[in-house]
C-alpha cells in the first residue's frame, strides 16, 4: 500500500510539474503567492503586539503612527484573505490540466492494449476505477499544493521566528508540540483509515449481496425465499454497521488527541510566558504574540488531520488505475518496424499454430496463399477457427509458431497501424457507434467527402433503407446499433469497409443476415469493388463463394481440403456433403 502511494505520488509529480511551461509558471507563481500569504499570516501577530505595546504605552508613538498601525493591521488580514482566493485561482488550471493529462493517458493506454485485455475487463469496473483516479488525483494535489505544503511552510517559519525573537526555548517548545501533533496524526489516521478500508469492504459486500439478489429476483420468487434473502443482506448489513461505527470512534479519539496535546502545548506555552511577564522580563505584547502564534497553527492544523487523511485517500484512489497504466500491451510494434504501403496484397500462412490459451490449440500448423488480386473463401464447421484467421491476420493476436508473411515481409515486422490500414474488414459481429448512421459509415474513411460516403452507402445496398428513414443519415443507431436489424448494421459494416478502399478484403460472414435477394445484389456489387483486390471470404453459406479462385475448407484447425468449387465436389469430400446439404 505505502509503495503504490509512492507511486501515486510521483505520477501526480509528474502530471503536474512535467506537463507544460505554461504549468511550471502556474506553480511557481503559487509558491510566490503562498510565500506571501505566509508572511502576511505571521506579520498579524507581529503588527498586534505592536498595538499592545502603543495601548499600554510601553512605546510612545505619536497618534497617527498608531492609527497607522491599527489600519494596518486590519489591512493586513483583508489582504490575507483575497490572498488566499487568489492562490486558489492559480490552482484551478494546474489541477483541471492534471487531471485532464491523466484521463488522456489512461485513455490512451487503454486504446493501446491488446484484445485480450478487453475482452477480459469489466467496463463498469474500468470505469468506476478511472473516475477514482481522477477524483482521487484532484484531492491529493489540491491538498498538498493548498494545504500541506503551506502549513508546512509557515509553521517552520513560526518556529525560526520565535526562536529569533525569544530563545530557543519557545521555538523548541512549538516544534515539540507541532512535531507531536503531526505523528500523533499520522499514525493514528493510518489506523483509521485501515478502519475505513474495512468499513467499505463491508460496504461493497452488502452492496453486491443486494444486487446479485434483485438479479435473481426470479430465483427468489420461484422458491419464496425472500425471509433468506433480507435474513442475509441484514447480516452483512450488520458487519457494515460495526464497521461503520468502529471507523467513525476512531476519528473521534483521534480528534480528542489532536485537541488535547494543542490544548497542553498552548498551556505550557502560556505559563512559559505567563511567568517571564510576572517576572518583568517580557512584555505583555510579548506574551500576546507568542499566543497568537500558538493559536494561529490550532486552525489550519486542526484540518491538517482532515485533509492529510483526504490526501492519503485520494493516493489510494489512484492505485488500481496505476495497475491498468502498468500493464504492457502483449502485441507491439518492433522497435524496427517499417511503415509500409503497397498497391497489392499477397497474404501467406507459414505453417501457423496459434491457440488463446496454451491449453488449447485452436489452429495447427497452417499454410496457404492468397494470391494477389485473387479471392480464397474459407468454409467449415463452427468453432474450426475461421475468424481467429483474421484476427491473426490483422495482428490482434500473434501466432504461437509459424508466421504470416504479407507481400513477402512478416507482419511482425510492419507498423500495426501501416498493416490494419491495408485491410478492409467486416467483422462476424458488427459493433457501432450510439452516433448517425452517415457517422458511422463515414467511419471507414475520416475525410471522405459526402459522396463518397453516399456512394458507399449505395454500393452496399443502404440507400433505400436511408430513404425510408423520417431522419436519414441523421438516424442514431442506438448504444452498439442496437436499434438496427442484423442485416442493416451487416450492409453499414460493409459500407464503411468499402469506403476505406484497402488493398485487402476480409468478409467475415459478411452477409449472412441478408435474405438471399439482397444477397445476391450486393454480392454482384462486392465482386465488382474487390475484382483485382486480394480477397478472403469466409461464409456458411456456399453459394456465395462458389466463385472463389480457391475454397479452403478447414476442420479442427487444420485445412482438410483445397482446390476450385468444381475441383472440391469432384473430391467427394467433406465440402462435396455440405454442398448438398444445402442445395
Ligand atoms: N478470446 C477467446 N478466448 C478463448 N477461446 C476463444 C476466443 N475466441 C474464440 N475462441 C475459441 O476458438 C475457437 C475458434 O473460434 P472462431 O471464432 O475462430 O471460430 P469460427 O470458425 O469463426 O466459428 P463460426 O463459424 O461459428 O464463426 C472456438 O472454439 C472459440 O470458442
Ligand atoms: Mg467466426
Amino acid at each position: 500500500m505505502k509503495q503504490q502511494s509512492i507511486a501515486a505520488l510521483s505520477k501526480i509529480i509528474s502530471y503536474v510539474w512535467f506537463n507544460k511551461r505554461e504549468t511550471q509558471l502556474r506553480i511557481l507563481m503559487t509558491c510566490v503567492i503562498t510565500l506571501f500569504m505566509i508572511g502576511l499570516s505571521l506579520s498579524i501577530p507581529l503588527l498586534f503586539k505592536k498595538v499592545i505595546d502603543v495601548l499600554l504605552q510601553t512605546t510612545t508613538l505619536s497618534q497617527h503612527t498608531v492609527l497607522f498601525i491599527l489600519a494596518g493591521y486590519g489591512a493586513c488580514w483583508v489582504l490575507n484573505q483575497v490572498i488566499r482566493q487568489v492562490k486558489e485561482m492559480f490552482v484551478f488550471r494546474i489541477l483541471e490540466k492534471g487531471i485532464r493529462s491523466l484521463t488522456l493517458d489512461i485513455f490512451t493506454h487503454l486504446q493501446g492494449l491488446s484484445v485480450s485485455f478487453h475482452l477480459n475487463r469489466q467496463t463498469g469496473l474500468l470505469m468506476g476505477q478511472i473516475e477514482n483516479a481522477r477524483y482521487g488525483f484532484e484531492a491529493a494535489c489540491w491538498g498538498i499544493i493548498s494545504f500541506l505544503f503551506p502549513i508546512i511552510v509557515e509553521i517552520v517559519l513560526a518556529i525560526t521566528l520565535l526562536t529569533y525573537l525569544y530563545g530557543a526555548v519557545y521555538g523548541t517548545l512549538l516544534f515539540l508540540i507541532m512535531a507531536t501533533y503531526l505523528l500523533f496524526s499520522i499514525f493514528f489516521l493510518e489506523k483509521a483509515s485501515q478502519a475505513r478500508e474495512l468499513y467499505n469492504e463491508k460496504r461493497s459486500q452488502a452492496t453486491a449481496s443486494m444486487v446479485d439478489s434483485l438479479l435473481n429476483y426470479e430465483t427468489v420468487k420461484y422458491f419464496t425465499h425472500e425471509k433468506h434473502e433480507i435474513s442475509q443482506v441484514d447480516l452483512l448489513l450488520k458487519h457494515q454497521e460495526d464497521e461503520g461505527v468502529k471507523s467513525l470512534l476512531m476519528v473521534s479519539w483521534v480528534s480528542i488527541g489532536q485537541g488535547v496535546i494543542i490544548g497542553v502545548g498552548l498551556l505550557l506555552i502560556t505559563l512559559l510566558s505567563g511567568n517571564a511577564v510576572y517576572n518583568k522580563t517580557m512584555d505583555v505584547g510579548d506574551f500576546v504574540l507568542i499566543n497568537g502564534y500558538v493559536l494561529q497553527f490550532v486552525m489550519p492544523l486542526s484540518f491538517f488531520g482532515h485533509i492529510l487523511q483526504q490526501v492519503r485517500k485520494g493516493l489510494q484512489d489512484m492505485s488500481a488505475i496505476l495497475n491498468i497504466l502498468d500493464t504492457k500491451p502483449e502485441i507491439t510494434d518492433n522497435p524496427q518496424a517499417i511503415d509500409y504501403r503497397a498497391d497489392t496484397a499477397e497474404v501467406q500462412f507459414k505453417a501457423v499454430s496459434f491457440g488463446y490459451t496454451a491449453e488449447r490449440t485452436i489452429l495447427d500448423t497452417l499454410s496457404f496463399t492468397i494470391p494477389t488480386g485473387k479471392t480464397v473463401a474459407l468454409v467449415g464447421p463452427t468453432g474450426s477457427g475461421k475468424s481467429t484467421i483474421t484476427r491473426l491476420l490483422f495482428r490482434l493476436y500473434d501466432p504461437t509458431a509459424g508466421s504470416i508473411q504479407f507481400n513477402g515481409y512478416d507482419i511482425r515486422s510492419l507498423s500495426q497501424h501501416s498493416l490494419r490500414k491495408m485491410i478492409g474488414s467486416v467483422a462476424q459481429e458488427t459493433m457501432l457507434f450510439n452516433d448517425t448512421l452517415y457517422y458511422n459509415i463515414a467511419y471507414g474513411n475520416l475525410e471522405a467527402s459526402e459522396d463518397e460516403v453516399k456512394h458507399a452507402a449505395h454500393l452496399a445496398h443502404l440507400d433505400e433503407f436511408i430513404a425510408k428513414l423520417p431522419a436519414g443519415y441523421n438516424t442514431v443507431v442506438g448504444e452498439r446499433g442496437l436499434k438496427l436489424s442484423g442485416g442493416e448494421k451487416q450492409r453499414i459494416a460493409l459500407a464503411r469497409a468499402i469506403l476505406k478502399n484497402p488493398i485487402l478484403y476480409v468478409f467475415d460472414e459478411a452477409t449472412s443476415s441478408l435474405d438471399m435477394r439482397t444477397e445476391k445484389e450486393i454480392q454482384k456489387n462486392l465482386e465488382e469493388i474487390s475484382a483485382g483486390k486480394t480477397t478472403l471470404i469466409i461464409a456458411h453459406r456456399l453459394s456465395t463463394i462458389v466463385h472463389a479462385d480457391t475454397i479452403i475448407v478447414l476442420e479442427n484447425g487444420s485445412i482438410t481440403e483445397q482446390g476450385t468449387h468444381d475441383q472440391l465436389l469432384a473430391m467427394q469430400g467433406l465440402y462435396y456433403r455440405l454442398w448438398n446439404a444445402q442445395k
